[in-house]
Order: C-alpha cells, then sequence, then structure tokens
C-alpha cells in the first residue's frame, strides 16, 4: 500500500509508525528532540517519539502544589525547577489538595512561573515515559495554542500567531533552559536539563486536522470531505472549528465553556466534600471520590450530572451536528465520558448522521492527544521544510 493512501490516524489506529524522524535540525540547529504540547486546561498532553519510531504520549491533570516534607513511607513524585522550591505534579498534587493552575491565554499562562515549571516537569515525566535518560535535551517544541490566539497576518492573507501570545513565548520560553530535579519515591535524583531551542506554534485543531486528513509525508489524503467541522469537547472550552480544503481555511469559534461547568455542578450536589474544579473534574473521570479517608464509588451520580447537565453541551454542539453540507468530527476528552458520548451518537441519528458517513468521533485512544500529536507532526514537517 502506498503510504499517502493512509492517514496518520489510520496508521496510528492500525498500530503502524508514522515513520517520522524523533529528532529535527531547524535553520541550521544542531540535532533537536522534537516534541509536541497541548497544555490543556484540564490535561497537558505530551506527544514525542520512542526511539524505536512508536508515538508515545502522555496527558497530565494541569495541576500543581508545592510539595510538603514527608515524613515517613512512599515519596512522592517531585520536582524543582532552576533552584527552585519542590512541588508535585497532576494526580500526586490532586490528592493532597493542589488545584488546577489558572485557566487564560497562553500569554498569561506562560507568564506565570508555576506553569512555566509544570510545563517542564511534564516534559521531563513524558522523556522517562518514551524511555530517555536524564540529562542535556535540547528540544524542537511544537506547541498547541488556542485558536482564537491565530491571526490574520498584516502583510498577505498568511495566518500567524498573535502579537501578545508570540512574544510570551519569546520571553518566557524561547531558547530558555529549565533545569529540573526530580526526585522520585525513593528519594533518587536526577536532573534534566531541557532547552527550548525551537517553539513552533500551531492553532490546536489545526493540528487535529492535520492527523485525521494528511498521511506522515504531510501530503492531503484524498477521502472526498471537502468541508470539516472539528467539534473539540475540553474541560475549559467547547470549540468549533470550520475547516474548507481547498481553497484552505479555518474559521473557529467558542461554543462556550467545557465540561468544568458539569464538574462544578457535580461539586455543588456533593458539598462536603469541597471539590475544587481540578478534583471534581478527576472525580468525574475515576466515577471516585474519597471521602472521610476512604475511596468511594460515585459512578450513579457522575452517569445523572452528565444525563442532566450534559444537555447544555449537547444544545451548543446541536447546530453544527443539524447542518447538512459539512462532516463533523468529535474529538477532545469529553468524548471519553461515557453519557456524552453517547448523548452525541443518539442526536447524530436523530438529526439523519451515520457515524463515518456523517460524523466521526476520534477513537478513545487518541481523543485527547490529537491536538498535541498534530503539534508534533508540524514541528517535525517545518523541519524538514527547512522553515
Ligand atoms: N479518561 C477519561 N474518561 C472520561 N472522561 C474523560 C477522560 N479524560 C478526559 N475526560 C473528560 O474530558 C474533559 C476534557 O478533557 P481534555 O483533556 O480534552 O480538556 P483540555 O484540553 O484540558 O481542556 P481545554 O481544551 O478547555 O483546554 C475532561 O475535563 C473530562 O471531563
Ligand atoms: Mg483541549
Amino acid at each position: 500500500m502506498m503510504e499517502t493512501t493512509q492517514t496518520m490516524l489510520e496508521r496510528l489506529l492500525g498500530g503502524v509508525p508514522l515513520g517520522l524522524p524523533g529528532i529535527v535540525r531547524v535553520g541550521g540547529s544542531d540535532d533537536l528532540r522534537a516534541i509536541g504540547v497541548d497544555n490543556g486546561n484540564g490535561h497537558t498532553k505530551v506527544a514525542l517519539f520512542h526511539p524505536d519510531g512508536r508515538l508515545c504520549t502522555l496527558a497530565i491533570p494541569t495541576v500543581y502544589r508545592a510539595a510538603r516534607e514527608i515524613r515517613g513511607g512512599a515519596g512522592i513524585v517531585s520536582y524543582a525547577v532552576n533552584d527552585g522550591s519542590r512541588f508535585w505534579i497532576g494526580t500526586d498534587a490532586l490528592s493532597h489538595d493542589g488545584d488546577a493552575l489558572p485557566i487564560g491565554s497562553t500569554a498569561e499562562r506562560v507568564s506565570d512561573q508555576r506553569h512555566r515549571d509544570f510545563l517542564a516537569a511534564t516534559m521531563v515525566e513524558c522523556l522517562i515515559e518514551a524511555g530517555y535518560a536524564a540529562g542535556i535535551h535540547n528540544l524542537a517544541v511544537g506547541i498547541a495554542i488556542p485558536n482564537d490566539e491565530i491571526v490574520m497576518k498584516k502583510q498577505g492573507d498568511r495566518l500567524g500567531v498573535s502579537r501578545e501570545t508570540r512574544d510570551a513565548l519569546r520571553q518566557n520560553l524561547y531558547g530558555k533552559t529549565f533545569t529540573v530535579v526530580r526526585t522520585d519515591a525513593f528519594g533518587h535524583e536526577t536532573t534534566w536539563v531541557l532547552t527550548y531551542s525551537v517553539m513552533a506554534p500551531q492553532a490546536q485543531s489545526l493540528g487535529t486536522y492535520l492527523v485525521w486528513k494528511n498521511a506522515p509525508n504531510g501530503l492531503a489524503v484524498d477521502n472526498g470531505i471537502e468541508a470539516l467541522t472539528i467539534i473539540d469537547i475540553g474541560t475549559g472550552d467547547l470549540q468549533r472549528t470550520d475547516i474548507d480544503v481547498n481553497p484552505y481555511r479555518l474559521m473557529g469559534e467558542k461554543l462556550g465553556a467545557g465540561t468544568i461547568t458539569m464538574a462544578r455542578h457535580f461539586a455543588r450536589r456533593l458539598p462536603q466534600l469541597r471539590l475544587n474544579d481540578a478534583q471534581a473534574t478527576q472525580a468525574m473521570i475515576t466515577r471516585t471520590v474519597r471521602a472521610e479517608g476512604r475511596r468511594v464509588d460515585i459512578g450513579t451520580q457522575v452517569d445523572a450530572i452528565i444525563a442532566a447537565e450534559g444537555q447544555d453541551l449537547i444544545a451548543r454542539m446541536l447546530p453544527a451536528l443539524q447542518q447538512n453540507s459539512r462532516f463533523v468530527l468529535f474529538t477532545g476528552g469529553g468524548v471519553l465520558l461515557p453519557g456524552l458520548r453517547q448523548a452525541i451518537e443518539e442526536r447524530a441519528a436523530i438529526a439523519g448522521k451515520t457515524a463515518g458517513q456523517g460524523y466521526e468521533i476520534v477513537p478513545a485512544l487518541y481523543a485527547m492527544s490529537l491536538n498535541a500529536i498534530g503539534a508534533l507532526v508540524a514541528v517535525v514537517h517545518s523541519a524538514a521544510s527547512g522553515q
């Protein structure tokens, strides 16, 4: 089979490596490790290639907490960046009352030191997951940014990153080195020296589109679809992106808040637990909470909230689902919530759409990470084209 007959998503689903290099050179640089990151409001997703070419992805709840002193028993993985104080991230931070880092624009977020430190620690976890050793890692970072931070450039008709985002990336990440000391659960320390030698921002939904539409060599696979709507069900945002294939055109709009609204309703139903946003989000994913020191199954309550509050999310997606002129692609972690997925399928059926023909829900394995994979692929391709 010729390479260009299968999209990257199809290859990934079939377990076929993309055959793309994990190491790139950009504009005369030394060898850089390519890495894609989607710094979501709920989870930060990172993608990079294993040494053997397989894709590795990781999603870590965007949660940060200053580390506490552990005086006995099992340790918790902690990090210190550029000689700063120690902190925990992800589920470890969550189960010790950590809260989500503030949501906001890329500029607001990367200007916050905790956020930069969190990002560096997340990159370290992904490097470990992919089997790399501590030491010096010079990175070419493809970064997925919210669609509304992409603007039309003054000259010509090219799309580019908004000035605010570009300046913030330059000031806070581009060319900067983050020295991360990671202490594992047994107290063993390793030092990771990460330099963001290249920062390549890209509209997050464009990443999803590239992986869904293109072969690994970057050429589009003709599936007969010329007009597409992507619905990304995220934690903070529900996003709609309309893409025309030829001539290529991308238009995005926010359709309001994402699953966070359901999580907050859920937290209000269980006031005695005082769940913060991140804990409520995680409770809905794991279908358990910790109450009075015990792990408690709350699956029934989660289903009830999704059935009731999910209707509002669905209502905001309906116009996209009911239109007949575009294929609809559903993505984002929201499609992993069983009740929500079912509701989408039911509404699609009512609108006369069949799966595969009128719409598609990105398979569970990749629903959260497509934006990050797209950012990774984009940085590899831009290196190959000498940009
Ligand atoms: N494994 C899972 N099982 C069930 N639901 C999940 C799972 N993972 C994520 N979700 C749900 O999907 C939601 C969105 O997750 P996602 O990681 O796509 O958001 P995000 O990208 O961090 O947010 P945003 O796009 O607003 O920045 C989560 O808040 C959660 O409700
Ligand atoms: Mg997202």
